[in-house]
């Protein structure tokens, strides 16, 4: 989360003075933002998303994790893959599709780890000791098989040299990818953790089991192929985009019946979820999952999607899909489960705290300064002015997300020294109160 925050700084510096990092190649626009998204991304979200389900499925399944020494490989393997991503993408070498940027020997190194994950996964299941699979389990499963393949197609690792297709079937496959990495990857991994934190902290049974189960096989008949909403505006089949337009839309019946159902079981003891750091931070993911997916079907809508592509209206979406919902979920994910694998409550719950303002202030700076800068881009483009002649009536706007990424910056640095104290010192423990 540092490195990852540190390099989207570094490009929201770029887009408010492009010449004041004095054009070093290694860090010019074009490989930070793929650095800066690759981090946070999969290195940040999703190290830490892949490291609560390793907590949550043996803990489920009440069996020890099948092969202990296989899963460190896994995490071995997965920061090696991320380490050669910034390296060779610092260094220019790219197959610049978006979430797809890895080149092939790293693909085949992110293959590999969830292959092994889901192998390890399946033999825990096998032997398991509950014959109950909770939904977590179901969300994690989805979401280790479904990454796996859409990885595979999505990078067309049977075309080494390039990793994609040609034309607009290229651009169907990578949208077909890039949005299945947001929907089967983050998404299903964060709901399996707050569907396990959530009835934990608030002290009550979930709400309703069957409601989970509609909820996870209307997301896996839903979200596979809704991709093409991203290629509104490109000549891609017209049907394919009624599906996607009409698939969006019906998103909001699985999203609907995983907050409907984690509010109800949390109803009247709200209390009980802030006393917990980590469930406050996931309470604070459902709600930036209900704002990012109230406005996804919105912005699925060509009338309105006209208006918003291109512009940093879908920044801020970004922002508050993989940092609102996925990665307060994931911040969440650490803060439950750190103090229950070490055996010793947070090093201070107060940073804690702090860092848990931080995001969500930045996080929501973030939405109105990007959402404002956006619909200003997309109106004056729709009047017929040219991108550069827009570019000083967002400059404001530029300057405040690069200050608002401060707050985030400084919030992974206080979480990174939290989670190192927590885990190697045991001074300040005495003062602290948390579980
Ligand atoms: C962990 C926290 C963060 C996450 C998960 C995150 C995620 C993302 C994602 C997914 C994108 C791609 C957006 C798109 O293509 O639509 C993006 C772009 C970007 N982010 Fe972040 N981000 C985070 C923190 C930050 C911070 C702290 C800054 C610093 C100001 C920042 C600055 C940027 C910039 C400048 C871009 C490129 C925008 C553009 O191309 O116009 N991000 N981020
Ligand atoms: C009901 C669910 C959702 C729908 C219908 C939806 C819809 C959309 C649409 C239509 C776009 C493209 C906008 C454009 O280019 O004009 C988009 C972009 C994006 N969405 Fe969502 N979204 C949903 C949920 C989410 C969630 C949960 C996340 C994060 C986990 C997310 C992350 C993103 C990102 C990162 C982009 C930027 C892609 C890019 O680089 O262009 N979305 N979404």
């Amino acid at each position: 989360m540092v490195a990852g925050t540190l390099a989207g700084f570094i490009g929201a510096i770029e887009l408010v003075a492009p010449d004041f990092l004095g054009n070093i190649p290694w860090i010019v626009f074009g490989r930070i933002r793929q650095i800066h998204t690759n981090l946070v991304m999969f290195a940040f979200v999703g190290s830490a998303l892949l490291g609560g389900a390793h907590y949550l499925v043996p803990t489920l399944l009440r069996t020890d994790l099948y092969n202990e020494r296989m899963g460190k490989v896994c995490v071995w393997l997965w920061n090696l893959a991320m380490v050669a991503g910034v390296i060779t993408l610092s260094m220019g070498y790219t197959q610049n599709r978006e979430y797809a940027e890895l080149i092939w020997p790293i693909d085949l190194g992110v293959l590999l780890v969830l292959a092994l994950i889901f192998y390890n996964f399946f033999q825990t299941l096998k032997r398991r000791k509950e014959n109950l699979l909770y939904v977590s389990v179901w969300y994690v499963f989805g979401a280790v098989i479904f990454t796996f393949f859409s990885y595979f197609f999505g990078n067309a690792v049977w075309n080494p040299d390039t990793g994609s297709l040609i034309g607009m079937p290229d651009a169907i496959l990578a949208w077909f990818y890039g949005h299945n990495i947001l929907g089967f990857f983050f998404t299903p991994l964060a709901v399996a953790l707050a569907y396990y934190i959530i009835p934990i902290v608030s002290r009550a049974p979930l709400y309703s089991h069957t409601l989970s189960l509609i909820g996870f096989w209307s997301i896996l008949m839903i979200y596979s192929h809704i991709g093409t909403h991203h290629l509104l505006q490109a000549p891609a089949p017209t049907w394919l985009k009624v599906i996607a337009i009409t698939g969006s839309v019906g998103m909001l019946m699985p999203v609907m019946t995983v907050l409907i159902n984690l509010w109800l079981t949390m109803r009247g003891r709200l209390g009980n979820i802030h006393s917990d750091i980590g469930g406050k931070f996931v309470f604070a993911g459902t709600v930036w999952y209900l704002l990012t997916c109230l406005q996804g079907p919105l912005q699925s809508l060509p009338s309105v999607q006209r208006l918003t592509h291109f512009t940093n209206w879908v920044i801020a979406h970004a922002h508050m899909g993989v940092l609102g919902f996925a990665g307060m979920t994931a911040l969440g994910g650490i803060y439950f489960i750190l103090p229950r694998i070490t055996g010793k409550p947070l090093y201070s719950s107060r940073l804690a705290d702090l860092q848990y303002w931080l995001v969500l202030i930045g996080m929501t700076g973030f939405f109105a300064v990007l959402t404002a800068a956006g619909l200003i881009q997309g109106n004056g483009w729709l009047n017929g002015e040219t991108v550069y002649r827009i570019l000083p009536q967002i400059y404001l706007y530029m300057v405040l997300r690069a200050s608002l990424g401060i707050l985030i910056v400084g919030g992974a640095f206080i979480g990174l020294y939290n989670i190192f104290m927590s885990i190697y010192s045991t001074k300040g423990v005495a003062h602290e109160d948390h579980p």
